[in-house]
């Protein structure tokens, strides 16, 4: 049997996730009735997909992100929302991106061990470390701390996170109620955990879910961002345009994690992508093109450079890209390489403007076409880059995944790219279907 792909859908409580103009479109649903992402759920089920991811940020840099123009903006916390998803739902994955910058390990393994437990063990958290001052300010601090404290704290809450779900394993839980036997405290692991950043103790009252601990997705771009998801992650999330450059990252990737002492494929690698599949590929194109249409400016400009870190007003959208991306310093490792990305699969005219509008349509590698075409670049870049699968989002909500689903699942699973089944009940099952324990 060839290679199976694993499929991960994106799911946004706010106008905009990948494509700034999704919310203007007339179908777009009411993104904030939990209903709508529990429907899309179920038909990501019905198409056998490993999960539906929510991305999430804690506020929006309110000096430059257009939230008046329907910019990078969340509006619920994704944690609530996912346990109404995972209700609605018995195999698919669950993700919630959670930050470790703000809260302490004990609290957060026991709220994910809880949902992890109660949903027979589908949840996954996207690990981040937060990106904006803005963030910070919502949580005592008066500026987000740099890049490598933050991933030394985010490796003290892992550790001790990992600790905290393996103490108490569910064979503790007697309830004999004829010997009045609880808990077999000899089962539960007592520890002490004394970082610099974070100390907690041991056991975490909560018992183990059928996966063991919550799947960890993460998606540093950065040297150390990308050690930390070689010691932590299952899933590994990435942005990159063209194959050669995913099949890098990969490489790379699976260098550390045998560094790590870890198996090569037992992480996950996943480039994100944007996929507009219609009946034909002119309808196709013409519903992204009419879904960048709807993006403001303006709007594009002041999100790009709050992006990468830049003082707003510092270029015009005349300039060429390569200005930007020659002496700004850009402050995200990930987006730099999606621009110059960008520019190397667009050619080299790029201007700042056209790069700003489309970091707001097409800042992810996208894919359009008839159902044939998306299967077969989907293909093409699934043998090229040797990445493990994708996490797919569309111009259109709900309509786009739907239409994925529909359209383009049943001849990814004719030609067995795709599993046509799920192989156990838990998200870890789903991950794991084929690798050698
Ligand atoms: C597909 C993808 C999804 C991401 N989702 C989020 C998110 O929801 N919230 C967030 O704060 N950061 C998100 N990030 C940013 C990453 O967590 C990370 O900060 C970024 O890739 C830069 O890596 P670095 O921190 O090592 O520089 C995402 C990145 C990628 C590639």
């Amino acid at each position: 049997m060839g290679r199976e792909m694993h499929l991960i859908a994106v799911g946004n409580l706010g106008p905009t996730a990948y494509n700034m103009g999704s919310w203007r479109h007339p179908g777009d649903p009411d993104f904030l009735d939990s209903g709508v992402w529990e429907d899309l759920a179920k038909t990501l089920e019905e198409a056998k997909f490993d999960a539906l991811f929510f991305a999430d940020g804690q506020a929006p840099a309110d000096e430059v992100a257009p939230v008046e123009r329907g910019g990078l903006v969340w509006l619920l916390d994704p944690v609530p929302v996912l346990t109404n998803v995972l209700r609605a739902t018995t195999h698919l994955g669950v993700a919630a991106t959670i930050s470790t910058s703000f809260f302490e390990p004990y609290g957060l393994a026991r709220m994910l061990g809880t949902i992890d437990y109660l949903s027979g063990g589908r949840l996954a958290w996207n690990v981040v470390t937060s990106s904006h001052d803005a963030e910070a300010q919502r949580y005592s601090m008066d500026h987000l701390p740099g890049r490598d404290a933050r991933y030394a704290r985010a490796t003290e809450v892992l550790e001790s996170c990992f600790q905290l779900w393996d103490s108490f394993p569910a064979d503790a839980m007697v309830v004999d109620r004829k010997s009045g036997e609880f808990i077999d405290r000899s089962k539960l692991k007592y520890f002490e955990y004394g970082g610099e950043y974070v100390q907690t103790r041991g056991p975490l009252y909560v018992p183990q879910s059928p996966q063991g601990r919550p799947i960890i997705m993460q998606a540093g771009a950065s040297d150390i961002g990308r050690e930390f998801a070689a010691s932590f992650a299952d899933i590994i999330f990435m942005n990159q345009f063209r194959p050669e450059d995913m099949r890098e990252q990969c490489e790379d990737m699976r260098r550390r994690l045998v560094a790590k002492g870890r198996s090569p494929d037992e992480c996950k690698i996943c480039p994100i992508i944007q996929v507009s599949v219609a009946e034909t590929a002119t309808i196709a194109r013409e519903r992204l093109d009419y879904v960048t249409s709807l993006i403001d400016q303006d709007a594009a400009m002041s999100l790009m450079t709050n992006i990468m870190g830049i003082e707003p007003g510092t270029f015009s959208p005349d300039e060429p890209l390569d200005a930007l991306l020659d002496r700004a310093e850009p402050r995200v490792v990930g987006w730099a390489n999606a621009f110059k990305g960008m520019r190397q699969a667009r050619g080299d005219s790029l201007t700042i403007g056209d790069a700003a509008r489309m970091s707001c349509s097409e800042s992810v590698q996208t894919l359009v076409g008839s159902p044939e075409q998306v299967a077969d670049q989907l293909e093409d870049l699934f043998e090229r880059s040797t990445v493990d699968g994708f996490v797919v989002d569309g111009p259109v909500r709900p309509g786009s995944m739907e239409d994925f689903c529909r359209m383009v699942v049943p001849i990814l699973q004719e030609r067995g790219l795709f599993r046509s089944d799920y192989p156990g009940t838990t998200f870890r099952d789903t991950l794991q279907a084929g690798v050698a324990a």
